[in-house]
C-alpha cells in the first residue's frame, strides 16, 4: 500500500528516536491482549502513536473544552480521544482496525472517561463528521487532501488539527510546536478553521461588495459613493470576516446571506452589514 509505506519512510526515522515507554501514554495491556506494534499496517494509513506532549498541544491549539465534540480520524489506541475527555469534551475515535477500536475502549475504562470517550470501527472517509467541533488527525498528505472538500463543507469555525502533515494550499492559521526532544520530526500541530463562503456579490445600504475567496483568505472591491475601493487584509476566522477597503476597517460576523459588524474610519464606529446577491463557493480548483 503506497500511502502506508509513505508513512512509514516518513515516520520511521523518528520512531527509532522514540524511547520505550514514551509511545504509550496509555496503561500496559494485560496479558493475552491485544498488542499494538508501531508501523502495524492501517487500511489507508500504518500506526504510529502521536506523542502525548504533541496530543496535549494539538488540542490545546484548538482550544478544546467540554463544550466541545472532538472527532480523531483514524484513532490508533484512543489516546487523543481519551485526552480530549479528560478535557470534559466529548469525544469519538474513528478507526477501521477493530483491534485498535477494542484496545482503545479497553484504555478509556482504564482511564476513567468510558463516558465521554467513545469508538466506532468506521471508515474515516465514510463517515459522517457534521456534528464535530474539533477535528483531529494523524494521516498523510494526500488523505488530508482527499478529505479537504469534505472537511471545508463543515460548519464554519470547526477546529481542524492536524499532527505534521499540511492541507496543500489551504494555509493553516496557526501552527505550535512541542519541544525538539526525543521525537524530533514530529512536533508539529497544524491548526486551520473552516471558513465561512462569501465568494459572490454582497448588497449594502450605500454600495456593493464583491468578494472573491480562497479558503479564509478574501480579496475583492467595495463600490460606494461613486468609488471602487480595492479590499485589502481580507480574512475569515470560521464565521468572522474581516477587510480593510478605502482606510476604513470592516469586522463581522456571517450568518448565511448576511453579514453584520462594524466598521471604523479614524475614531468613527459604525455599524455595516450586508445581504448576499450571488455566489456561495469557496474559490479553489481542490477544495471540491
Ligand atoms: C498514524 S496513526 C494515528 C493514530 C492516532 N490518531 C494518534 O495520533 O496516535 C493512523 C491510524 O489511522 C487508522 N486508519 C488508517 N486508515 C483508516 C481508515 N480509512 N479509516 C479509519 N481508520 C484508518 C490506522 O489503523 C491507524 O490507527
Amino acid at each position: 500500500m503506497i500511502a502506508s509505506q509513505h508513512l512509514r519512510a516518513w515516520l520511521v526515522a523518528a520512531a527509532l528516536l522514540l524511547p520505550a515507554g514514551a509511545a504509550f501514554a496509555q496503561a500496559q495491556p494485560a496479558q493475552n491482549e491485544f498488542k499494538p506494534e508501531p508501523f502495524q499496517d492501517g487500511k489507508d494509513v500504518v500506526w504510529v502513536p502521536t506523542p502525548q506532549a504533541l496530543v496535549d498541544k494539538m488540542l490545546d491549539v484548538a482550544k478544546v473544552t467540554a463544550s466541545d465534540y472532538v472527532i480523531d480520524l483514524g484513532s490508533g489506541d484512543g489516546r487523543t480521544v481519551i485526552t480530549a475527555a479528560k478535557r470534559g469534551a466529548r469525544a469519538l475515535g474513528i478507526e477501521y482496525n477493530p483491534d485498535m477500536v477494542e484496545l482503545s475502549k479497553r484504555n478509556a475504562i482504564r482511564e476513567g472517561v468510558a463516558g465521554k470517550a467513545n469508538f466506532m470501527k468506521a471508515d474515516l472517509f465514510e463517515s459522517d463528521l457534521s456534528q464535530a467541533t474539533v477535528i483531529t488527525m494523524f494521516l498523510l498528505p494526500e488523505i488530508n487532501l482527499k478529505l479537504r472538500p469534505k472537511i471545508l463543507d463543515l460548519k464554519p469555525g470547526t477546529r481542524i488539527v492536524s499532527n505534521t502533515f499540511d492541507m496543500d494550499d489551504w494555509e493553516q492559521d496557526e501552527t505550535a510546536t512541542t519541544k525538539a526532544d526525543s521525537f524530533t520530526q514530529y512536533n508539529t500541530a497544524y491548526l486551520w478553521i473552516v471558513p465561512a463562503r462569501v465568494e459572490g456579490t454582497w448588497q449594502l445600504a450605500h454600495g456593493e461588495l464583491t468578494l472573491k475567496q480562497s479558503f479564509q483568505m478574501v480579496a475583492g472591491t467595495l463600490r460606494t459613493g461613486g468609488k471602487t475601493l480595492r479590499i485589502a487584509n481580507g480574512r475569515l476566522r470560521g464565521d468572522q470576516i474581516s477587510f480593510t477597503a478605502g482606510g476604513a476597517a470592516y469586522s463581522g460576523s456571517v450568518g448565511g446571506s448576511r453579514i453584520g459588524g462594524s466598521v471604523k474610519a479614524g475614531r468613527a464606529v459604525s455599524e455595516w452589514s450586508a445581504t448576499r446577491r450571488t455566489g456561495n463557493r469557496v474559490s479553489s480548483p481542490k477544495s471540491r
